[in-house]
């Protein structure tokens, strides 16, 4: 937990949600247990969307993904082990996010954290940023990695 300099970096144009949905998909692909990648961009910029992506991928299969706006985290159980999916939004504050057992599972699930600023800047050092923004009618995706991230950067 402490702050990086961004060591690479990449742009990705998303023409349309399938875009999206596909680079969540070859994220998915790609991540393991203790991988967190944090989601951000505006309402509707499409997080959920890659989200859905890289939970297919985990699972293998097409899965009914809801959004945890709500509830907060949504955890899948695939032959890699636990994806947790957590949206936070809602959060009151940073410290509430730890009651429910983030800092576990950075170390032993794979995790997409839409809206990573609630954590106020408590994130683990090794990450990818993946930011979403509006792009024409579509989107575009700043990829940003940290750490062991950065080896993988260009295959993705
Ligand atoms: N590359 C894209 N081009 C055009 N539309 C897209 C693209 N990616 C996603 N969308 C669409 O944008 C809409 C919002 O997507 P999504 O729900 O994933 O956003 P979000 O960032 O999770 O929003 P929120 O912050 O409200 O949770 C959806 O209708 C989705 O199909
Ligand atoms: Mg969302």
């Amino acid at each position: 937990m402490s702050t990086q300099t961004a060591s690479d970096s990449r742009v990705i144009a998303l023409p349309d949600a399938a875009a999206t949905h596909g680079l969540g998909r070859r994220l998915g692909d790609r991540i393991g247990p203790g991988d967190v990648i944090c989601l951000s961009g505006n309402l509707g910029a499409g997080k959920t969307t890659l989200a859905r992506g890289a939970i297919e991928a985990w699972m293998g299969r097409p899965e009914e993904a809801p959004s945890p706006t709500y509830t907060l985290v949504q955890t899948y159980d695939g032959a890699r082990g636990e994806l947790w999916h957590v949206d936070l939004y809602r959060l009151k504050q940073p410290d509430d996010a730890w009651e429910l057992g983030l800092e576990d599972a950075f170390a032993s699930a794979a995790c997409l954290i839409e809206w990573p600023e609630r954590l106020g800047g408590q994130l683990p050092r090794d990450r990818l940023d993946v930011e979403l923004k509006p792009e024409g009618e579509g989107r575009s995706a700043s990829l940003t990695a940290y750490g062991a991230w950065r080896a993988k950067l260009g295959s993705i």
